[in-house]
């Protein structure tokens, strides 16, 4: 059996860009997430799409819980999702049929179009088209972008490539943030000018789409041997491959003798991969970080910030956010995953108790905070994002891009896409009116799921550092005290038996 130590690599610089430019498929994912809550925000914006809803905010009478529910409103965000919800399973079967690097093209040129739409709207069905083009955006990019990083990445480094797609997720959401404040004060079109501005990363990646390679496990898949070792040559920077080739080939092997990777991932054996891809998505939404991340201006106001104090806070949160996942990349291949996960638990539990604690004890439905309970509220927020940031947020996407064996690879990580978009969707859709109603209670909500995911990240998660990806089942799956009663009808060392190939 070989292992990661007999893999041999040199870090290129051709390998670097490569991991850069597809990892920015996060910077447009990020975009777009840090992008709409300011713009709905903007009256001018307002005026032109939603005169009804400006209207009513004019005339809201004052409740610190709920000044800005409202259900059309947060449609126009949460529709994104939704499209990329679909997308992903699309892209799926293009990554598998095509490879990595076209969908990551095809991502682009939704994107392009997206941005070029969204700016240019002058009636509300150009801004819904515009936000369902960059939600196939978003699906495609998802699902081939993390899926390339961890293939190409060498074993040891595979949590830190993989983590550069969150790391520009993170530069994303920050650079929309001061897009925001910059144009909120340009009238009438800025939130032109920060739709329209989309169209910069999705041209890096457009362009990145053409130099990057594809990696050489979706060429062996599909037949191409001979160029799939080349680029394996090429991205590793030495000529003995053998072994990793091996490993890549034999996986392959086993891959193309399943015809119907979904059909394939509702067998039992599949269900363990399946299970911690879907419920790693769904914990990092209910952690409660996009109510931080689409309306960190709002909650800042709630708590009695004025307009720019609250703009301001936002961007501090996401240079938080930044810096933090900059520590996930240095400590996830050295710590492993389920440390960084556990740790997180405790960290964002306890802030959000003493988030919900404040608001709860002195923010009633008028009035504000006093100055310093406001700064505690937005340090308690900080460390929460940091947490996060460093945890749940990279390895939601890291850990199911790994833990699949090839034949159900893409197929899985469509799951983790869509559970991700459909949870963000109904987060996105459901936090103002939540807010609303449950007031206070709603940091407490979150602060349950996060004790549920910790119990779950203990007992039931396998760690995966540092195990080639191909070998996940041997290693990993048929090991676990739980999980290897799953694996049953799996194949014994390498071979599927033949009932198992649908
Ligand atoms: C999540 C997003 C979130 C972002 C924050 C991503 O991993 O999927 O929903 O907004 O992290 O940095």
């Amino acid at each position: 059996m070989t292992d990661s130590e007999n893999f041999k690599s040199k870090i290129t610089i051709y390998v670097i860009v490569c991991w850069l430019l597809a990892a920015s498929g996060g910077l447009m994912f990020g975009y777009d997430i840090g992008i709409s809550g300011g713009v709905t925000a903007m009256d001018d914006f307002l005026i032109e799409f939603f005169p009804a809803i400006y209207e009513r905010k004019l005339h809201a009478k004052e409740n610190n819980y709920c000044k800005y529910d409202n259900q059309i409103l947060q449609l126009f965000t949460s529709s994104l999702y939704l499209a990329a919800l679909f997308a992903s399973f699309l892209a799926s079967k293009v990554c598998n049929k095509f490879g990595r690097k076209p969908t990551i093209l095809v991502a682009s040129f939704f994107f392009l179009a997206g941005a070029a739409i969204s700016a240019a709207a002058q009636r509300l069905w150009m801004l819904i088209v515009g936000r369902i083009l960059l939600g196939m955006g978003v699906g495609f990019g998802n699902e081939a972008v993390p899926l390339f990083l961890s293939e190409i990445a060498p074993v040891k480094y595979r949590g830190a490539v993989n983590i550069l797609f969150q790391l520009l997720v993170t530069v994303g959401i920050l650079i929309a943030n001061i897009v925001n404040y910059l144009t909120s004060k340009v009238h009438p079109f800025g939130w032109r000018i920060s739709l329209g501005l989309a169209g910069v990363p999705a041209c890096i990646l457009f362009l990145g789409s053409i130099v990057i390679t594809e990696t050489p496990t979706s060429l062996i898949e599909r037949g191409k041997d001979v160029a799939g070792k080349n680029i394996l040559k090429k991205i590793r920077g030495v000529e003995d491959v053998e072994a990793e080739y091996e490993q890549i080939k034999m996986a392959s092997d086993l891959a193309s003798q399943v015809k119907h990777p979904f059909k394939e991932l509702m067998k039992l054996h599949s269900m363990p991969q399946l299970i911690i891809a879907i419920m790693l998505q769904v914990f990092q939404q209910f952690t409660g970080i996009n109510a931080i991340m689409f309306y960190a201006p709002v909650l800042f106001q709630t708590v009695g910030f004025k307009n720019d104090a609250s703009l301001l806070s936002a961007v501090i949160t996401g240079i938080v956010n930044v810096l933090s996942t900059l520590v996930s990349i240095v400590l996830v291949d050295k710590a492993g995953r389920r440390k960084l996960l556990l740790q997180a638990c405790v960290q964002m539990f306890i802030s959000q108790v003493v988030i919900g604690a404040i608001l709860q004890s002195q923010l009633q439905t008028t009035g504000s905070l006093s100055k310093g309970s406001a700064i505690v509220v937005v340090l308690f927020v900080c460390l929460f994002v940091m947490a996060f940031a460093w945890s749940w947020g990279p390895l939601g996407w890291l850990i199911p891009s790994e833990i699949f064996p090839l034949q159900t690879r893409t197929a899985g990580f469509a799951f983790a896409v869509s559970s991700n978009m459909l949870f963000t969707f109904l987060i996105a859709q459901a936090f103002l009116s939540m807010l609303c109603h449950m007031r206070a209670g709603i940091f407490f909500f979150f602060a349950a799921w996060i004790l549920i995911m910790g119990l779950f990240a203990l007992f039931l998660l396998p760690e995966t550092k540092n195990v080639p990806i191909d070998v996940m089942v041997e290693r990993v799956w048929k090991q676990h005290g739980i999980w290897k009663r799953f694996m049953v009808d799996a194949n014994e060392g390498s071979r599927y038996s033949e009932h198992n190939i649908a």
